[in-house]
């Protein structure tokens, strides 16, 4: 039998409440469509409670051995926003970030659809499925900055925002692969108005990587009009392209649009295969819901769908995501975290 370690990462607040629905999930799927292959799943407890329980966020030798398993499960990670106990600490870089950028997560992969028979917030979505192509391991998440005078009422504040032609143009050529096996349409989003050093950048990359892909026609939105068209007609995009912050902001805005951020799932893609790619939600740890049973454990159980299709077990991941949707088509109300996981297992144990 096949052997996959995988690594779970359940975190804070509904993290873990998420995690648990996700891992019946992925065991019903395994059981169901392939049997041969075993996961060996080893459980890391990080995450904001970890910091205030031994004031540890990544330590290297739990960082290996994540590092050398063949995927990667998370939850959520991060506190309660404004927590003093976590002032000193920052689990999202220490950690997420980290695990994001040593591991070459140069491709965060957010894929939004609208289902028929959802609530959504819009009136009348239409036929949405797109998905966004967020860059992982540049732009203004890098770190590069610094305060001068800090504290004073001259203080300067820097976050520069770093492009790299090769980070660029390895983004823009995934994004223009995934256009070219889905309806060929690639929308490259920017403020190129404003942000024309990097813009100019990004722009020119798109220009020229199209010259290799003629069958997808290329598009180009500013970012502030491109949330003007999430609400307004997000069934014109299919594949969006844009920086690591404006793909952080677009995906949150997706995830409302779609019928809920609990729906939202997410892989963080090192597709040389170098290092184990990442799946989560694209959520966070919402400890304003934490520990009621009130989380949509959807998004992480979709984010199981794409990590198996990342594996090759697409029929596995097939049966995910079609028992996911034929869930949601049964919704009314909400009901318990878990009452959502058992349900949807059950719907992958009985297709
Ligand atoms: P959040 O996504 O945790 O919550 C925003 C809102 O969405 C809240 O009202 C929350 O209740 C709701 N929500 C989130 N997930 C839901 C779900 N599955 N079902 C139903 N409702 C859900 O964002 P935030 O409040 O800005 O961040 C809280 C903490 O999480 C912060 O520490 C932040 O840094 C961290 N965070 C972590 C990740 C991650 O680990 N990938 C992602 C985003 C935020
Ligand atoms: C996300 C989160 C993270 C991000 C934070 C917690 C670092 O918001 O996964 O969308 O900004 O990428
Ligand atoms: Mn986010």
């Amino acid at each position: 039998p096949r052997t996959v370690s995988l690594a779970v990462i359940p975190g804070d607040g509904i993290g873990p409440e998420v995690v648990a629905e996700a891992l019946k999930v992925l065991d019903a799927a395994v059981g169901a469509a392939a049997p041969d292959v075993v996961f060996d799943k080893v459980e890391y407890r990080l995450g904001a409670g970890r910091y205030l329980d031994d004031g540890e966020v990544l330590p290297a030798a739990e960082f290996e051995q994540i590092k050398s398993a063949d995927a990667i499960l998370l939850g959520a990670v991060g506190g309660t926003p404004n927590d003093p106990r976590l002032a000193g600490a920052n689990i999202e870089r220490g950690l997420l970030l980290k695990l994001r950028f040593e591991l070459d997560h140069y491709v965060n992969l957010r894929p939004t659809v609208v289902y028929p028979t959802v609530e959504s917030p819009l009136r009348d979505p239409g036929d949405v499925d797109f998905v966004v192509v967020r860059e992982g391991t540049e732009g203004p998440y890098v770190g590069n900055g610094g305060n001068i005078r800090s504290g004073t009422p001259h203080e300067i504040a820097n976050e520069v925002s770093v492009n790299t032609a090769y980070g660029v143009e390895r983004i823009v050529r995934f994004a223009f692969g995934q256009a070219s096996a889905r309806r060929g349409k690639l929308t490259l989003v920017h403020k190129t108005n404003v942000l024309t050093f990097a813009g100019g950048l990004w722009k020119r990359t798109v220009d020229r990587v199209a010259a290799d892909f003629p069958d997808v026609a290329v598009d180009y939105l500013h970012v502030d009009a491109a949330t003007i068209f999430f609400v307004t007609d997000p069934a014109r995009f299919d594949v969006i392209v844009t920086d690591n912050l404006f793909g952080d902001i677009l995906t949150d805005l997706a995830g409302a649009i779609s019928g809920g951020i609990g729906l939202a799932a997410s892989g963080n893609i090192n597709p040389d295969g170098t290092f184990p790619s990442m799946f989560e939600p694209v959520h966070g740890s919402a400890p304003d819901i934490a520990g009621q049973q009130k989380a949509d454990p959807t998004a992480a159980i979709l984010s199981v769908a794409l990590l198996l299709e990342h594996l090759g077990l697409t029929d596995a991941s097939a049966k995910v995501s079609a028992a996911v949707r034929d869930d949601i088509a049964t919704r009314t109300g909400a009901r318990p975290t878990a009452e959502i996981g058992d349900a949807i297992s059950r719907l992958v144990l009985n297709s």
